[in-house]
């Protein structure tokens, strides 16, 4: 692992918004293939650091590498095209369009280029082929003609991973996949994340306010604290950590 390129480097990386220091100085290292949970409080930064990394915001400070690139001055479309895929913290399917359309739509944006988008849909198509694929994996496919609208949550969160994953990423954000799931939907929202990391050896960076569901599933937990790196090590270690009980969470986990 020492040996690899990292698939995420983050080094010296700030963000200074109208004089309010938003993250300062995250030096983070994920290797191919692993799982980072992201913890911390209430805007502690967790989100700001996915728009960092993902290209959403550019950072004031430090460098961003993706599989030992710089993608610092890039863009978030350049991003995505170069392997990075995210969820945000709220929804983004089209209501109004059915599981299948959902789906088809981002693989064939993916397939052909943004104009792919105003092209006419042919059944059996590339995208088409990519959209069954993927909603199988994610467990959708009894849902492929209802409207996205009308999907159970744990279901919507389910057709947002199948999004998602028909970008092919390699390196995956989730911004609190579990909020506002009902506890019952959760088991399987988290072996359908378990299964979409180990499936293709995929890097996975998580944000979680479920501490007993993240610490079970990831090999490092990374802590924020007012914008801060506070902690970055395997779950015995962070939760054993007397200043990350301190500061983060105020008491024994
Ligand atoms: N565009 C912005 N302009 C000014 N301040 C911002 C901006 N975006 C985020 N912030 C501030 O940065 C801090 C970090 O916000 P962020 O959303 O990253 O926190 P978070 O850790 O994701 O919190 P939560 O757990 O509530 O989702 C907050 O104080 C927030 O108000
Ligand atoms: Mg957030």
């Amino acid at each position: 692992m020492a040996d690899a390129v990292p698939a995420l480097r983050c080094s010296g990386l700030g963000l200074t918004i109208g004089g309010a220091r938003i993250l300062e100085d995250i030096g983070l290292e994920v290797a191919p293939g692993e799982m980072l949970g992201v913890i911390g409080p209430n805007g502690a930064g967790k989100t700001t650091l996915f728009n960092l990394i993902s290209g959403v915001l550019r950072p004031t400070a430090g460098r961003i590498e993706l599989d030992g690139r710089d993608v610092t001055g890039t863009g978030a479309i350049a991003r995505a095209r170069g392997g990075l895929g995210r969820t945000f913290q709220t929804s983004s399917v089209f209501a109004h369009l059915s599981v299948h359309e959902n789906v088809r739509l981002a693989a064939q944006a993916r397939l052909g280029g943004s104009l792919a988008l105003f092209r006419r849909p042919r059944a059996g198509d590339g995208a088409d082929h990519v959209a069954a694929e993927r909603l199988a994996e994610v467990g959708l496919c009894e849902h492929a003609a209802t409207l996205a609208g009308q999907l159970s949550h744990g279901d919507k969160r389910k057709l947002e991973i199948a999004l998602l994953l028909a970008g092919r990423p390699s390196v995956i954000l989730l911004d609190e996949p579990m909020a506002g799931l009902a506890t019952g939907d959760v088991p399987d929202l988290v072996a359908l994340i378990a299964r979409v990391h180990a499936g293709q050896g995929r890097t996975v960076l998580m944000i979680e306010h479920h501490l007993d569901v993240l610490l079970g599933l990831v090999d490092r937990v990374a802590v924020l604290h007012h914008g801060r790196l506070l902690a970055c090590d395997t779950p015995g270690a962070v939760v054993a950590d007397p200043q990350v009980q301190a500061a983060y969470l105020g008491q024994t986990v």
